[in-house]
């Protein structure tokens, strides 16, 4: 379904990534639709008042600065060929001017409008977008960036993932928008989902507010927009805008308790013998880390690393035995399992639901 995975994971990760989000794309769209899912996240095919009222600033914008660039660029193609050099010029300079209270004035005043205009405009989608009050029956999501990955907490659904975002589709005639807090665990990242809203920088011990209103179920791709370390790149983010009914049996299902199945005991007892434990947490077992991602329901995710690599037991398993060499940067230690063990411990995840 995606090519390049045969590769993986020693070689091509950024294939690999281009592939993880090309699948989670396909999987979005084959679950909703093909018509609903955009191939490039463009501020210009919005699906969230936020991000349509961007686009409309955006044509204003440049509606404004063409009709400058036409202004300039033709004043400059039509002085280059008025006043070129022909044959018979006797060579001398033209007449020199210097001080024109008029034109200075002119040059000065008119871009100074402009801009004012500008700032105004803007300032106002600004304040529109984030004076929105937030309704009752919003969704609230927590998100926290961590080098390099998305936590998505859901405090009120007593839910935790990572980098995948799940939100209800919000009908404009009945609202169901989704507020985000932004948090950030290490550095500076941005959350950006074209789409859907603007830019908002994630930052260290301060909390950011951004919402959506996704206006059709559908797959949306988004991407951390500011430099935070060597996989800065390797940040992605996906949201799965569903209908109602399918978004509250996604939440059901995370809310479930995480599975345990027979036939994958030695690997969870191996798990819990593990340091994993200390950075990762499974519901309801003796893994309650938060360093690293909430494995409660790992197979219910597209994609590893962060959209790094697509989420199969074969890439699950090279992911364990070393995540360097799939992520390079990447903070989780290679566990130096034996094949066994990692086999095992392999198993025990897969069965994770
Ligand atoms: Cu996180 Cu760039």
């Amino acid at each position: 379904m995606t090519v390049g995975m045969q590769q993986l994971p020693r070689r091509g990760y950024r294939h690999a990534l281009f592939g993880a989000v090309l699948a989670g794309l396909m999987i979005a769209s084959t679950a909703v639709g093909a018509s609903t899912t955009t191939e490039t996240p463009s501020i210009f095919v919005p699906a969230s008042t936020p991000a349509f009222a961007i686009r409309e600033l955006a044509l204003i914008v440049f509606g404004i600065t063409g009709v400058i660039f036409l202004v300039v660029a033709g004043l400059t193609v039509y002085a280059l060929m008025r006043f070129r050099r022909r044959r018979g010029d006797d060579g001398r300079d033209p007449p020199q001017v210097y001080g024109s209270l008029q034109i200075e004035l002119a040059w000065t005043v008119v871009p100074v409008l402009i801009v004012v205009v500008l700032f105004l405009v803007t300032a106002r989608y600004i304040f529109a977008i984030e004076g929105r009050p937030q309704p009752p029956q919003a969704l609230e999501v927590t998100i926290v960036g961590h080098q390099w990955w998305w936590e998505i907490r859901y405090p009120k659904l007593g839910i935790v993932t990572a980098n995948e975002l799940h939100v209800p589709v919000s009908d404009p005639e009945r609202p169901t928008p989704t507020f985000l807090t932004l948090q950030s665990a290490d550095v500076i990242h941005s959350f950006w989902i074209p789409q859907l809203a603007g830019k908002m920088d994630v930052i260290p011990n301060k909390t950011n507010r951004l919402w959506i209103d996704p206006r059709k179920p559908g797959g949306y791709v988004g991407q951390c927009a500011e430099y935070c370390g060597l996989q800065h790149a390797g940040m992605l983010l996906i949201v799965k805008v569903h209908s109602r009914e399918d978004f509250a049996k996604w939440a059901a299902a995370q809310q479930a308790p995480a599975r345990e199945e027979a036939g994958v005991r030695a690997g969870r007892e191996l798990f819990a013998s593990l340091s994993c434990i200390n950075c990762h947490t499974i519901r309801g077992t003796p893994a309650n880390g938060v360093f690293g991602p909430d494995l409660t329901h790992l197979m219910s995710r597209w994609t590893i690393g962060a959209g790094v690599i697509q989420n199969t037991p074969e890439t699950l398993r090279a992911w364990i035995d070393d995540p360097a060499a799939v992520k390079p940067g990447a903070l989780m230690p290679a566990m130096k399992l034996s094949r066994d063990d990692l086999d095992k411990v392999t198993a025990y995840l897969v069965s994770l639901r």
